[in-house]
């Protein structure tokens, strides 16, 4: 079924939709009474499929060789898309036989059983974060001063990167992932501006490589920069390609589900007193909180041969626009979807880390982290609300909480 007149179709490419989350997703909820795929054409983009049926973004996810990330993995305009002058090359850009090879290179350090020998120090980022709440005296952004820098020191510690570096890679994972939001920019939006960013980041990283190839450690820039592709070293801008995704696409996605989690806690007192009466549901709070946040909005896939998806038939050539978001929000699958409930029988089931091929790499590790964030803060919370009222970026592709600025009292620590 394609979209009705009245559907709110344009949620998909206008930016400033997202500005109010509440009404984002009552928008996706109606656009799901009409279809679950909506043909979307908008002046300056590209006419492309808006794919929000939670089953048939899973289909098209699992065949990966039938629809594609390149050309175009994340929606853009015309005009940036002609722009565009510097390419970086990283897994999400790539297909069969590369993305394969390459994503081999760092798969197993991303395993659970691996990435469980980091728990450590995200405990001691969590007591940090506690005592840093206590320092700032019962009032705090908890966007900006605990969501924000969490995800980044684990970044940090996993490139072996030292604490120095932190406030340039602040930038630059904002600077990259928040290009739309007017907040979040250095001047304008013109490519340019986003090549320069892109050029800061390549001569930070190539530094790295170098030092990384003369003395190597057990850290993932090492695995990185040593990295072999068909027996032979990886090429440069892959090289870079791919300490820029671990760094972008491990922070202000895990950044937002944080904060975004938070808020949800905040507006529905009766399920943080849940949480408190039992801890042992932290686990599944988490996979609701990532499901009710999705983080990463979207990514595109392009059709390889002439197709259908939900009885709709796709030519060869087709772009897609596979919401997360909205898929997250299927009354098929997840009952009342509006509700943010910690005690969701399936909240596993949401696809905010995609699914297939390019499943997320950071995945557990994001799980991780918010696990341990929320294990040390909840049972410490007397009383929290919010301070004002939150802002959110303006971004259709990765995005969540700019500001989130919350009143609370802190329990002693057992
Ligand atoms: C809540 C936090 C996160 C969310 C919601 C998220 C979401 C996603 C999504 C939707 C994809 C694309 C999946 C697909 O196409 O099927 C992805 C890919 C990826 N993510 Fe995450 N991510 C998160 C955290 C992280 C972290 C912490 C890291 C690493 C430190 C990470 C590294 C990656 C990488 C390397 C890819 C590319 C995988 C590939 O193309 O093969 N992510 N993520």
């Amino acid at each position: 079924m394609t979209a009705t007149e009245t559907a709110p179709l344009d949620i998909f490419t206008d930016n400033h939709r997202w500005g109010d989350v509440a009404e984002w997703n009552e928008a996706a909820v109606a656009l799901h009474g009409a279809g679950g795929i909506h043909r979307i054409e908008r002046e300056g983009f590209k006419p492309f499929w808006a794919v929000i049926d939670h089953a048939a973004v899973l289909d098209i996810e699992r065949q990966a060789e039938l629809f594609t990330n390149g050309p175009e993995p994340v929606l853009a305009s015309e005009n940036d898309i002609a722009a565009r002058g510097l390419e970086i090359k990283t897994l999400i850009h790539m297909d069969a036989p590369d993305h394969g090879k390459y994503r081999q290179l760092t798969n197993d350090w991303f395993k659970p059983a691996s990435v469980r020998r980091l728990n450590d120090r995200l405990d001691e980022l969590s007591r940090e974060a506690l005592a840093k709440m206590e320092a700032l005296g019962g009032e705090c952004d908890f966007a900006v001063d605990i969501a924000l820098p969490f995800p980044l020191q684990v970044i940090l510690k996993i490139l072996g990167l030292p604490e120095e570096d932190f406030p340039r890679m602040l930038t630059l994972t904002q600077e990259l992932f928040g290009g739309q939001d007017p907040d979040l920019q250095r001047d304008d939006i013109s490519p340019e501006v986003m090549n320069e960013v892109i050029g800061d980041f390549f001569a930070y990283f190539t530094e790295l490589t170098a030092a990384r190839r003369a003395n190597p450690g057990d850290d993932l820039a090492s695995l990185i920069a040593n990295g072999e592709i068909d027996d032979a070293p990886m090429p440069d801008l892959e090289t870079l390609g791919y300490y820029i995704i671990i760094a972008t696409a491990g922070h202000d996605t895990t950044s937002s589900a944080m904060a975004g989690g938070m808020r949800a806690l905040i507006e529905n007192p009766d399920q943080l007193a849940a949480l408190q009466a039992d801890p042992d549901l932290i686990p599944n709070a988490v996979e609701e909180m990532i499901r009710w946040t999705a983080p990463v909005r979207h990514f595109m896939r392009t059709a390889q041969e002439d197709t259908e998806i939900l009885g709709q038939p796709i030519a060869k050539g087709d772009w897609l626009y596979l919401s997360y978001k909205a898929a997250n929000l299927d009354p098929k699958v997840f009952e009342n979807p509006l509700t943010f409930d910690v005690q969701r029988s399936n909240a596993d089931r949401n696809v905010s880390f995609g699914f297939g091929a390019h499943f997320c790499l950071g995945a557990q590790l994001a799980r991780n982290e918010l696990r341990r964030l929320f294990a040390h803060l909840i049972p410490r919370i007397g009383s929290i609300e919010l301070a004002g009222e939150p802002t959110t970026m303006k971004t259709t592709f990765v995005g969540g909480h700019k500001t989130l600025p919350i009143r609370y009292t802190l329990t002693d620590a057992s």
